[in-house]
């Protein structure tokens, strides 16, 4: 944080060969504030609110045909993409978003002709973020000679859908056998953007078309209900080809608004904590992104009904996948080293064992947050290698409480920043969520649920 009159701290490994499963065995659990105040104190004169980002931050602002039509609800909206952009006086240069999701980062970097590099570990959000980038190249008139021929593709077999556990209730016979014929019937295209722009049509109406919803941490069985879109209504063969209707008319009127990316565009499928290997030498000029939030939520979990129509053959496959996301999620595994020690991070672990709110969630909790860090530290180094020297990078992130206690995620992440060559410039904090009263009683400055974007420069 130069400039700021912040001393930087030095890269320090931890002092004792330690990894975070044998800390856990020997942290004392103590319920102390000191060092998240002292972390807040320490960012204090470079967090600003900027609550007019707080609509945008989530997904309830992509109302753009282009950004509509992949249901990602963990994206952000193009707006604030956008809004970044003019704040950190970029115009030019390349984008990276090595959390791309659904592709909100590059697409909008191409509509302003900027290229774009995306990944995603997710393969149905890299297919989609990809194919999005192409939407505009597309031949329509082939697409519409197509179209009638899928819809009159017909099976009454309940379809193949992969042994996954929601298998048993997620969708009725007819619907998967509809989904699954045209899935089938889109496979045998021959021509590539057509054939991927139908197959995207199809995947963003699976949710839809199921009877499962993506609920808080995981997916769920939708309540019955007589309402549209509830249990029992949109299970039809004929539901099907309509919203698959619907969704490639959608991907049609975006299609204008994005003629054509750069040709160096493109989102790939893999780890973010591999960027480098990734990236194969290319340089980047600016980044915003939004990496998972330490808050439990399983992407691979919830977005299973769309990777089982192509993307993960089967239950063990699924499990790897689950296993190899960022550790933002309580099944992740235990972090391989301990190489970070940050007072205010071993601070919110002491004083979640010591809760008096504990549950018997926080094993996993504890084993999520020191790997998230861990992962997150990995993250930032590697993109620091490719970005240009005083590169902008901008990260959504979210902060979160456990069992009461602060984790105050945005300003350990500035702090891991800096520890990788960062200059931290500005902590916009857009929005914040429910913080009991006696949370902020406790912690005075409000570092708990609130959702910031960190402005660094590499
Ligand atoms: C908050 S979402 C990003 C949403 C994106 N900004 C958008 O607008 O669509 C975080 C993304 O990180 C992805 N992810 C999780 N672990 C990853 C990893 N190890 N490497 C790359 N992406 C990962 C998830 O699949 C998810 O799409």
């Amino acid at each position: 944080m130069s400039g700021a009159g912040v001393p930087v701290p030095s890269r320090r490994a931890p002092s004792k060969e330690m990894d975070w499963h044998a800390f856990r065995d020997e942290l004392k659990p103590r319920r102390f504030v000191a060092a998240r105040r002292a972390l807040a104190d320490r960012y204090e004169g470079l967090t600003v609110e900027h609550l007019e980002l707080g609509q945008s931050v989530g997904a309830g602002r992509r109302d753009e045909p282009l950004f509509q039509v992949v249901p990602y609800k963990e994206a952000y909206s193009p707006g604030l993409v956008r809004s970044l952009l003019d704040h950190m006086g970029i115009r030019k240069g390349a984008l990276l978003d090595p959390f791309a999701g659904a592709g909100t980062s590059v697409l909008v970097a191409a509509q302003r002709g900027m290229p774009g590099v995306g990944v995603d570990l997710l393969p149905f959000a890299a297919f989609a973020g990809r194919t999005l980038l192409r939407v505009g190249e597309a031949d329509w008139d082939k697409i519409d000679r197509t179209e009638p021929r899928l819809l009159a593709s017909d099976s009454e077999r309940k379809g193949r859908f992969p042994n996954f556990p929601v298998r048993e209730w997620a969708f009725t016979p007819a619907a998967l056998a509809q989904l699954t014929a045209l899935h089938d019937a889109i496979g045998q295209v021959g021509s590539v953007i057509e054939r991927d722009v139908l197959r995207l049509a199809l995947l963003c109406c699976v949710e839809e078309m199921s009877q499962a919803t993506k609920d808080g941490t995981s997916l769920r069985q939708r309540p019955h209900g007589h309402r549209d879109g509830r249990y029992g209504l949109h299970h039809s063969r004929e539901a099907v080809r309509s919203a698959f209707s619907d969704k490639l008319a959608l991907l049609r009127i975006g299609a204008d608004t994005l003629a054509s990316a750069p040709p160096s565009s493109e989102v790939l499928t893999g780890d973010a904590r591999r960027i480098a290997e990734l990236l194969d030498g290319r340089k980047f000029d600016v980044a915003v992104c939004s990496p998972p939030y330490p808050n439990r939520y399983d992407y691979v979990s919830n977005y299973q009904l769309e990777l089982g129509f192509g993307f993960v053959d089967n239950a063990d496959a699924l499990r790897r996948l689950r296993k190899a996301q960022l550790r933002s999620h309580l099944e992740a595994p235990w972090a391989e080293e301990r190489t970070l020690e940050l007072a205010a991070l071993d601070e919110f672990l002491s004083a979640l064992l010591a809760s008096e709110h504990r549950s018997k969630e926080v094993g996993r909790v504890f084993r999520m947050v020191s790997g998230y860090f861990e992962d997150m530290s990995q993250v930032l180094a590697g993109m620091h290698g490719v970005m240009r020297p005083g590169a902008q990078v901008a990260i959504v992130m979210g902060s979160q409480v456990f069992a009461n206690e602060v984790l105050p995620t945005d300003l350990l992440l500035a702090e891991i920043a800096e520890l990788h060559g960062y200059v931290v410039k500005e902590i916009q904090v857009a929005r914040y969520k429910g913080i009991a009263v006696q949370q902020r009683q406790r912690v005075k400055k409000p570092a708990g649920s609130r959702e910031s974007v960190l402005l660094l420069t590499a």
